[in-house]
């Protein structure tokens, strides 16, 4: 067939194109790990320590084995006896699976019992008789540091004896203690303590997986709730020793990951000793207190910040010291390279000529974790404190938040910047974002209605954040997870029909990849993303990545992904030429087809092409038309944003009431602007929930204060606020389609701007900061304080 049309209308990039998977999540028809059902399953439950810190004096499990069901009972003892009582953490820490002679943190894994049914496993659980023998506890890392301070980590002899986990730095320090001696002189210094606390992922579907050993092969499969998959099979070779080849990790429907399922968690590694002790498949899902009490947590970063301007309120110099609490095992996935990972993006947005970063991380009796989104390689801290800070420079010299922006903003000609602490930004127009936010919400009307309201003693308080994230994580050689380099893939295979199957390295859980990443190959190739299915998750099938986390799959895999179709396209041309018996130089390409320049009704569909791929191509060709990319980036993507929030404060309870918020977003070019405004929707009420409520707390003891959603708040449709948006387009000039990552963004920047936002409707009474979560009981207390509480 030859056609002189322009092509079908392939829905490529920038359309909202409605979400491929939603046909089977709103039919119920979604297939999540706890919705696999093996014949012959058993079903486990873990013993976990009431203790936050304890020596284990003994274990009886005798009681256990008699309970009708239970089949057997795993203790910290028989991994030992196998080697497999301690596994490697992503941060290069060992980690006990269950523990062996001493508990760290409450809810810790003790012993794991596998039986017939849920129900037995739990009571065989319950049977297990552990003594344990308590210890003091430490839950405040400045006291964990202090020298007459119990040691946690009596195992870790290369640092004994301290709970220090490490001590880094990066910066000038000496140019950045001269730009501060400069500013005490002739300009002005701001200081603030500033508190991020401890939050959860805290995913709808909790953690789980299923393990089955089949002896006959020797392939092990396991189905879980994994953001990396093939990091996590890689690590399961290495833990176990069984050949990478004989092990398949399947990554089903997932529920919500936010970083929660990026570790390792000791369940796995007890499901997949249990499959083989027992020869039968082992289910083993966690309940919510699991969850929020156990795995992988958010922030818990102590930060002092200060910076160095001149009287006008140029900035200078930035100067950090922060405290990391980092729970019992240093279980953070962070790259080697830098133990605070992107905490190195608290310069922001603004042109600091000096920075310097100091961090120590420490342990206490709290559970392990710390992983990306909600905790975003730490971004999320380094973008509060530097918006929060830039507000208290603003008080200080006297200037409206907005103008001490603009002001310092790094300028669009800058770009590629390279920031105080060495990082290249690779695009930004940040004026244009915030001036965009300012006349959306019609800032300066605002800001005359605060003053009248003020002058009648009603509170309202405007709040900015013009932050600058940082996405897409490698390059490899500056990049990796448990020392795997951080590329990531995609294979296209077009069939000889001109269908296309697309497989990705990189794994959803709810972004909607299936929709995109055909996007994608729908604009290179001019197909429909309805003739395009993408698979993931699978690693037997999958080409190897690195995992879906901290917004890297669309700098990454979504490169990989246009690469991979590029050299489709290139091989479709030569087959073109061969079959139109042109030169490929005389090729024109448009959405769908190449055509004879000059004679437009001469050209050959891709559909046509692909089909004599296979059945007429040219002699000097390989038959078959697909292509493979592994794409290690050039450099990270630094979306950015200006958000402004409206509060308005009741002075009789202390509630704040979010009236209205404005997020203006910049990830470069949009793949499906429906699916980003979804993201930007999702990601602002995970960056409220930590500004008014949510809080992982403890008290003196170890006791996990939030182990529920009636105590662990999360925001619900009554709290959420009515959101609006809109949005700036930089590209990304290295990336193939200019795009950046942009889930993660939204709950960078949302925080600081609320926070910004309380703080500015009581800054006229002498208020500097209020340390998230500011919940009610702590703006009445203020208001008392002040004597505004009516
Ligand atoms: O790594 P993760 O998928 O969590 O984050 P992301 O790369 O920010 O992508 C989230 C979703 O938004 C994916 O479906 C992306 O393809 C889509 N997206 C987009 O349509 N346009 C962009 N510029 C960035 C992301």
């Amino acid at each position: 067939m030859t056609t002189t049309s322009a092509g079908p209308h392939v829905h490529g990039l920038g359309e909202p194109y409605k979400r491929k998977e939603d046909a089977r999540f709103i039919r119920g028809k979604g297939n999540y790990v706890d919705d696999i059902q093996l014949p012959g399953m058993l079903y486990a439950d873990i013993v976990r320590s009431p203790y936050a810190h304890a020596l284990i004096k003994s274990i009886d499990i005798s009681k256990a084995l008699q309970v009708p069901g239970v089949v057997a009972v795993i203790t910290g003892k028989d991994l030992e006896a196998a080697g497999l009582a301690w596994m490697p953490t992503l941060s290069g820490d060992s980690e006990a699976v269950l523990a062996v002679d001493r508990v760290l943190y409450q809810m810790q894994e003790v012993a794991f019992v596998v039986a017939e049914s849920r129900y037995a496993a739990a009571d065989g659980a319950a049977a297990v008789e552990v003594d344990y023998d308590p210890l003091p506890v430490v839950v405040d890392p400045h006291k964990a540091l202090a020298p007459d301070a119990p040691l946690l980590r009596p195992d870790k002899k290369d640092r004994q004896p301290t709970n220090q986990i490490y001590h880094w730095e990066t910066g000038d320090r000496a140019a950045t203690d001269a730009a501060f001696a400069e500013a005490e002189q002739n300009g002005v210094v701001v200081r603030q303590d500033m508190y991020v606390p401890r939050i959860h992922p805290a995913p709808i579907e909790t953690c789980g997986c299923v393990a089955d050993y089949n002896a006959a092969t020797g392939k092990l499969t396991v189905w879980m709730t994994s953001q990396a998959p093939h990091a996590h099979r890689t690590l399961f070779a290495i833990v176990s020793g069984l050949p990478e080849h004989r092990i398949r990790v399947i990554s089903p429907d997932v529920g919500g990951g936010f970083g929660n399922k990026v570790p390792i968690y000791p369940g796995y590694v007890c499901a997949v000793v249990a499959a083989l002790k027992t020869g039968r498949p082992v289910k083993w899902i966690e309940d919510r207190t699991e969850n929020l009490t156990s795995t992988g947590f958010a922030r818990d970063y102590h930060i002092h910040a200060e910076i160095a301007a001149d009287k006008e309120g140029t900035v200078k110099a930035l100067r950090v010291y922060t405290l990391a609490d980092h729970g019992a095992f240093d279980a953070a996935a962070q790259p080697t390279k830098f133990p605070a990972g992107l905490f190195h993006i608290c310069t922001g947005s603004y042109d600091f000529k000096h920075a310097h970063v100091a961090v120590d991380a420490v342990h206490t009796n709290k559970a392990p974790g710390g992983i990306a989104y909600r905790c975003s390689f730490r971004v999320t801290e380094a973008s509060y404190l530097i918006e929060r800070m830039m507000d208290t420079l603003a008080r200080e010299v006297g200037k409206d938040p907005a103008e001490i922006r603009l002001q310092n903003f790094i300028k669009p000609e800058a770009f590629p910047y390279r920031s105080a602490l060495g990082w290249t930004y690779d695009s930004g127009n940040y004026e244009r974002a915030l001036r965009l936010a300012m006349e959306k919400i019609g800032y300066e009307e605002l800001r005359r209605e605060q003053a009248e309201k003020r002058a009648r003693g009603e509170l309202m308080g405007i709040g900015i954040s013009s932050f600058t994230e940082i996405v897409g994580a490698g390059p490899g050689k500056h990049f990796d997870i448990a020392g795997i380099q951080m590329f990531d893939s995609c294979e296209i295979r077009v069939h000889p029909t001109g269908k296309v199957l697309a497989r990705i390295g990189v794994q959803t859980q709810g972004q909607g990849h299936e929709t995109t990443f055909a996007q994608i190959i729908a604009a290179e190739l001019g197909i429909s993303p309805d003739d395009v299915d993408v698979e993931h998750g699978d690693t037997d099938t999958a080409p190897y990545g690195l995992g879906t986390y901290a917004s890297r799959s669309t700098p990454v895999g979504g490169a990989a992904t246009a690469v991979a179709a590029r050299k489709i396209r290139d091989k479709a041309r030569k087959i073109a030429a061969y079959l139109l018996e042109v030169g490929e130089e005389d090729l024109e390409w448009e959405p769908g087809r190449f055509y004879v320049r000059g004679s437009p009704s001469k050209g050959k569909t891709i559909q046509e092409i692909a089909f004599a791929a296979y059945t007429n191509c040219p002699p000097y060709l390989e038959p078959g038309l697909e292509a493979v990319n592994y794409y290690d980036p050039p450099n990270l993507t630094y979306p950015f944003g200006s958000y402004i929030c409206v509060v308005d404060i009741d002075r009789g309870t202390g509630e704040v009431h979010i009236r209205r918020f404005l997020a203006v977003d910049d990830c470069g070019t949009v793949i499906n602007p429906m699916i980003v405004e979804g993201q930007i929707h999702g990601g602002l009420t995970q960056g409220l929930a930590p500004a008014l409520y949510e809080q992982l707390a403890y008290d003196e003891d170890g006791n996990v204060l939030g182990s529920n959603f009636q105590d662990y708040l999360i925001p619900t449709a009554m709290e959420t606020p009515r959101w609006e948006t809109a949005r700036t387009v930089t590209p990304s000039p290295h990336h193939p389609i200019g795009a950046k990552g942009v889930g993660e963004s939204p709950t960078v920047g949302a925080p600081q701007a609320i926070a910004n936002a309380v703080v500015d409707a009581l800054a006229h009474v002498g208020v500097r900061h209020i340390d998230i979560p500011i919940t009610p009981w702590k703006v009445w207390a203020i208001l008392k304080e002040k004597g505004l509480a009516t």
